[in-house]
């Protein structure tokens, strides 16, 4: 008997706020911190981006074209509470509002991240970001304002994207001063350890506010795999896989810190300092392990010294796999480490997994017929569903659903508008902002007939 995926099964696109809906001092907004952070001046800046805030109506009669069931957007921090630690902002609580009835009428199901890598800037020049506690405090105080304003109608619930960057990057925390007498690396794990407690401040209140809501973990994940067969290149790789992909998944997942990430950080003198509480907030656990997935990486062998954080480690022993091929960015497409990433992942911890994030950038214009023929994505988003398919269908794994990134073409996290995921075209550039007008590609017929057909036409 043929198998099919459920019914049930979630297509769709995913967004941040920053990344989308510019209007950066509209609406009652306060100071983000992507408003004063300084960009590439080769790129653009956020302050318009595509325009969202004031075009979702045609945004979402595109997403509902393309047969979308599910949208994933981020809440702008700064527009519900401008900054930080003042007065509810009605009229962006409003804005969300509209957004999230829409989507619901046109048959969208809205899925809210709370934070993604944005906060206001005044948590971060008076607090220094999530090194503080008072802004795990506050960023509870927020996800509450945000759940009880909207949990009526939104049922799927992410605190954080991408949490295992909160382990590699002070700058996604916001936290990037280190006090003076500390080394890095035991601020970058502390920070770490407030972002899972913030995370588990929020997953409580969840429980309590919205009881029939799901919250999720969320990471990014791409599989590692050694250069060479030696033990020790093997080990290496597993060693990364687990640090870096795995770790916060455990904690999701466990409730508490693996016993070889409690030893890596023991052994260096790293180990957070843990509050009273801590360890109770901690078995505020999820429902389901959401993830980002673009690339593999292949690793040099290494070993993990007791000096340097493992993501700076890992960094220096990443090469170009000789059998991939790279975007232009060297972001290596490999559909079957998808499939192989999906089974790591669920058979590691045995709770339904969901792809948030899956998409390739590429530089694009308008031909002279006005269109834009991007065989390349249809490409690379069919490998990866049809490996997606392999690994529910033949390994069993329990997947809700295949979320793209960034569907209609928003600027890339560093703010460069020319790396584009989009099934629909925007018209701008870096520093010209055009008419902003949407133009659907060539992927986004396919797309459509892709997801009206639960995943069967992949032609
Ligand atoms: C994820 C982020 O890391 O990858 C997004 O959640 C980001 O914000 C996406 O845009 C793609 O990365 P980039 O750098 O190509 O935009």
């Amino acid at each position: 008997m043929k198998k099919t995926l459920d019914s049930n099964f979630y297509w769709g696109g995913s967004v941040s706020s920053f990344q989308t809906e510019g209007a950066w001092d509209e609406g009652g907004k306060g100071l983000s911190i992507y408003d004063v952070r300084p960009t590439n001046p080769k790129f653009s800046d956020w302050k318009v981006a595509i325009d969202a805030y004031h075009r979702y109506d045609e945004d979402i009669a595109l997403m509902k074209k393309m047969g979308f069931n599910f949208y994933r957007f981020s809440i702008c921090w700064s527009r519900i509470i401008p900054n930080g630690d003042d007065e509810i902002n009605e009229e962006g609580v409003k804005f969300y509002n509209d957004l999230i009835d829409k989507l619901i009428a046109a048959g969208i199901e809205p899925m809210i991240t709370l934070v993604h890598f944005d906060m206001p800037y005044k948590l971060v020049k008076e607090y220094n970001g999530f090194a503080s506690r008072k802004v795990v405090d506050l960023f509870e105080r927020y996800a509450r304002v945000c759940m009880e304003r909207f949990g009526d109608r939104v049922k799927h619930w992410m605190t954080f994207n991408e949490q295992n960057l909160h382990a590699t990057m002070l700058r996604v925390s916001n936290a990037e001063e280190i006090p003076e007498g500390v080394s890095e690396a035991k601020h970058l794990y502390q920070v770490n350890h407030n972002v899972f407690i913030a995370h588990c401040k929020a997953t409580k209140a969840l429980r309590e506010l919205v009881p029939d809501a799901k919250m999720c973990g969320m990471t990014t994940v791409s599989n590692f795999y050694p250069e060479k067969c030696t033990p020790q290149n093997n080990l290496f790789a597993k060693q990364a896989y687990n640090y870096i992909n795995a770790f916060h998944s455990d904690v999701f997942v466990n409730g508490e810190y693996p016993s070889y990430m409690v030893s890596y950080l023991e052994n260096r003198g790293w180990m957070p300092r843990f509050e009273e509480g801590d360890a109770e907030l901690l078995k505020y656990t999820v429902d389901y392990l959401a993830f980002s997935y673009y690339r593999s990486n292949t690793l040099t062998e290494g070993f993990f010294d007791n000096e340097r954080p493992y993501g700076e480690i890992v960094n220096e022993h990443v090469i170009k796999n000789p059998y991939l091929d790279a975007t232009e960015w060297g972001w290596e497409k490999d559909a079957l480490g998808f499939r192989w990433t999906l089974n790591e992942m669920y058979q590691r911890h045995h709770m339904p997994v969901f792809v948030l994030e899956n998409g390739m950038g590429a530089r694009e214009e308008l031909d002279e017929n006005n269109e834009i023929n991007d065989d390349y994505r249809i490409e690379y988003h069919r490998n990866h569903i049809q490996e997606m398919k392999n690994a529910m269908l033949e390994d069993g794994v329990d997947c809700m659903g295949y979320i793209t990134w960034g569907p209609i073409d928003i600027p890339s996290s560093s703010c460069e508008i020319a790396k584009r995921y989009g099934f629909v075209y925007v018209n701008r550039t870096e520093k010209d902002l055009k008419d902003l007008k949407r133009v659907p590609k060539k992927s986004f017929k396919w797309i459509k007939k892709v997801f009206e057909s639960n995943g069967e036409d992949l032609v």
